[in-house]
């Protein structure tokens, strides 16, 4: 790795904070208002130096300004906000010392916010010391949120990951220099790496991806695998150049959690112009109805059996969408007459209205039930 990206906040690394900074936002805008949880642990676990030669924020100074922003956002109206309590911890003594200064010379801290601790352990033995904390959390009515960012992947195995899952109350954010591993992955593949890949694509072997995207692919399936179905496992890339591609692996329990991350990734996406784009009534060259991903494979899962608002919120999620595409599309649909919609109570549909939500899925509500014409 080359000197200029360990001392400055290179563009890449920007999209990795900046994601992990709007994530926050809106997890800790939840959590802290849903009148339930009592703390939440905040866990950085290869902090870094905080600030850098160029100026840029890493990212302990970023969580503590989500932090800091959402006792601000709404001072008139004070309600019960649970400490967030933050654990920065880095290998190298210098660069926690350095996140110490720019805390206090930025005003990034007040104790009323939660503690902050700060180590400079090994990530091996922090994680001992994680997953004994984390088998009490449900009971206390604790959340924990862990950030994962090493400079390389030997520190990380599928079943860590697992482990750290375990308690139901646990969503990992973790950077992967997967161009790196790609590469290797192609082109004879040392131990440390094989082990990694092995436990989370069994059948391995040498040269076995076609190119990064679906190594990435592979990867998450894998790990979607390992931790089975009550959790989600999302991805955001992000192309340094095109020819390094590096990926943020996100993990949690929690489908409003994901709907959150979902939402974070949508968000820059749209600025950076990568965003959605669905025009309902855009003909191709040959004239024909032209689909987008979403539209397709909505059509496919309809076409198998009618499906409910509960169902089809929870694959539009899986899909990597989010609620507001799939009623764009349902629109259009119940526009030009392809899509039919029964209450189960018989009662004529309101127009424009599909119940893909959070609030009717936790519930179990069937407000509808879709199916083609
Ligand atoms: C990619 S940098 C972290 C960047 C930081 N998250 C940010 O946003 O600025 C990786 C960090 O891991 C630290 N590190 C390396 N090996 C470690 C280990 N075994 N345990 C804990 N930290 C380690 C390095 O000192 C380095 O600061």
């Amino acid at each position: 790795m080359k000197k200029d990206s360990k001392s400055h906040l290179l563009n890449h690394s920007q999209a990795k904070v900046r994601l992990l900074s709007e994530y926050l936002k809106r997890y800790l805008n939840i959590i802290c208002n849903d009148g339930y949880t009592r703390e939440v642990q905040v866990y950085d676990l290869f902090c870094g130096e905080g600030t850098y030669a160029n100026g840029g924020e890493g990212s302990p100074l970023l969580i503590l300004r989500q932090i800091k922003d959402m006792h601000f956002a709404n001072p008139a109206k004070r309600r019960f906000i649970p400490p967030v309590n933050c654990y920065f911890n880095d290998l190298d003594a210098k660069k926690v010392e350095k996140v110490k200064t720019s805390i206090a010379a930025k005003s990034l801290h007040y104790p009323d916010f939660g503690s902050i601790d700060f180590s400079t352990e090994d990530y091996q033995s922090r994680l001992t010391q994680l997953l004994e904390r984390f088998s009490s959390l449900r009971s206390h009515k604790k959340k924990a949120f862990v950030f994962v960012d090493p400079y390389e992947y030997k520190h990380i195995s599928g079943s860590q990951i697992a482990e750290l899952m375990a308690s139901g109350c646990v969503e990992v954010l973790l950077w992967l220099p997967t161009q790196f591993m790609y590469r290797f992955a192609s082109n004879g593949t040392p131990e440390a790496l094989k082990d990694f890949i092995l436990e989370l694509i069994p059948d391995f072997s040498d040269q076995s991806f076609d190119d990064v995207w679906s190594f990435i692919k592979r990867i998450r399936d894998g790990f979607q695998n390992l931790l089975g179905d009550n959790f989600f496992v999302d991805t955001f890339t992000i192309q340094k150049d095109p020819s390094t591609v590096f990926c943020l692996f996100f993990f949690t329990s929690h489908i409003l959690g994901f709907q959150k991350m979902l939402e974070a990734k949508w968000d820059i996406d749209t600025e950076q112009g990568k965003g959605w784009h669905y025009q309902e009534d855009q003909l191709s060259f040959l004239s024909q109805y032209k689909t987008n991903p979403l539209e397709l494979e909505l059509e496919e899962f309809i076409k198998e059996k009618p499906r409910s608002n509960v169902e089809m919120y929870r694959f539009t999620l899986n899909r990597g969408f989010l609620p507001r595409h799939t009623n764009e599309v349902l629109r259009n649909w119940q526009k030009k007459l392809r899509i039919n919609l029964e209450p189960p109570s018989g009662a004529k549909p309101r127009k424009g209205a599909f119940y893909i939500a959070y609030e009717y899925y936790k519930d179990n509500q069937t407000k509808l039930i879709f199916s083609l014409p």
